[in-house]
């Protein structure tokens, strides 16, 4: 049994079939209406969500299963302290596979060594969140027909920025990427990812604080929330969360093929007419989405391709 609790937890091949199966679902979804017949997902949610939490349980609809769960820690036994590791047994007796959000880090893992069922990390606190990084490369890879040979721009909050980590991570792998690192000197990326990652891999990167700078560089340009949830101090928070703000005019830099990506929500750092501009890939990102975990649900639990006849598991 496998879970995925950190984007290398799927190797380059793995990954590789994990995009062409997202692929194949986006050219055709009714093709894959009852792959998961009587299969359930536990859908864990201890932190507030939209996307990931609706969309895995859109995905596991969307092929043919059924859909559990709580989308908070206060309408769950969390909030009489029941444990995640207890929470995971129980839940292993109810469903086939769980997708599970926690403020803390390392909770998801925590729980897939309690478990009987595939575990997916849903996004835990500052630290991963592995299936935004997989809807991120469907979406990179839609918008440029490559993984190879990028420069990207991420910007915003990189400190606390759970989908930065990953996508670094994740990119870090691919050939001739190089990174530009754009936030404010208290939102700088984690050193141990600077050290871990970066220069470990020979990755080039630069660090500044300048959106507009960057700009004609980029291929990607990653936008994040400055997140209120994460800091300590609310004057820390007011101070920089209007750091960068992405308008149409700044976007007359960049190049005509450029995307411009942002794991959602929102709150001012794009401004709406960016919407528009065809390089927005932001709900197409969200889309794309479910179809990847429509992916990952059928390859965990080892499901057929209706397309090929082949199973998919992970192995
Ligand atoms: N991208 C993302 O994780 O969004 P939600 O917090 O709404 O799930």
């Amino acid at each position: 049994m496998r879970h995925l609790i950190d984007p290398l937890d799927l190797n380059e091949s793995e990954m590789q079939d994990l995009l062409e199966l997202a692929s194949r679902i986006r050219e055709d979804p009714a093709a894959y209406q009852e792959v998961a017949a009587h299969k359930k997902l536990a859908t864990l949610f201890y932190e507030p969500s939209t996307r990931t939490r609706l969309s895995f349980e859109a995905a596991m609809l969307n092929l043919g299963g059924h859909v559990l769960g709580f989308p908070s820690d206060n309408v769950s036994s969390a909030s009489k302290g029941e444990s995640v590791a207890d929470t995971i047994r129980v839940v292993s007796c109810y469903a086939d596979i769980a997708a599970m959000r926690h403020p803390k880090e390392g909770a998801p893992l925590r729980a897939s060594q309690y478990s009987r069922i595939p575990v997916i990390n849903a996004g835990d606190g500052g630290h991963q969140h592995p299936t935004q990084t997989f809807t991120d490369l469907l979406t990179i890879l839609t918008r440029h027909g490559r993984l190879d040979n990028l420069t990207i721009g991420l910007c915003g909050d990189l400190k606390f920025g759970r989908t930065v980590h990953s996508l670094i991570k994740t990119m870090a792998r691919r050939k001739n990427i190089k990174f530009i690192l754009i936030s404010p000197d208290e939102l700088r990326v984690p050193d141990y990812i600077i050290k871990d990652v970066l220069v470990a891999n020979n990755i080039p990167f630069e660090e500044t604080a300048s959106l507009e700078d960057a700009m004609p560089q980029l291929d990607i340009l990653y936008m994040t929330r400055v997140q209120k949830e994460r800091f300590f101090n609310e004057e820390d928070y007011v101070r920089l969360k209007n750091s960068y703000i992405l308008t149409k005019e700044k976007m007359e830099a960049a190049r005509p093929d450029m995307a411009v990506l942002h794991p959602l929500p929102r709150v001012n750092e794009i401004a709406l007419d960016v919407d528009d501009d065809p390089r927005a890939a932001y709900f197409e990102q969200a889309q794309n989405g479910v179809y990847v975990r429509m992916a990952l649900i059928m390859m965990l639990l080892g499901l057929t391709d209706p397309k090929t006849g082949k199973e998919v598991s992970l192995c």
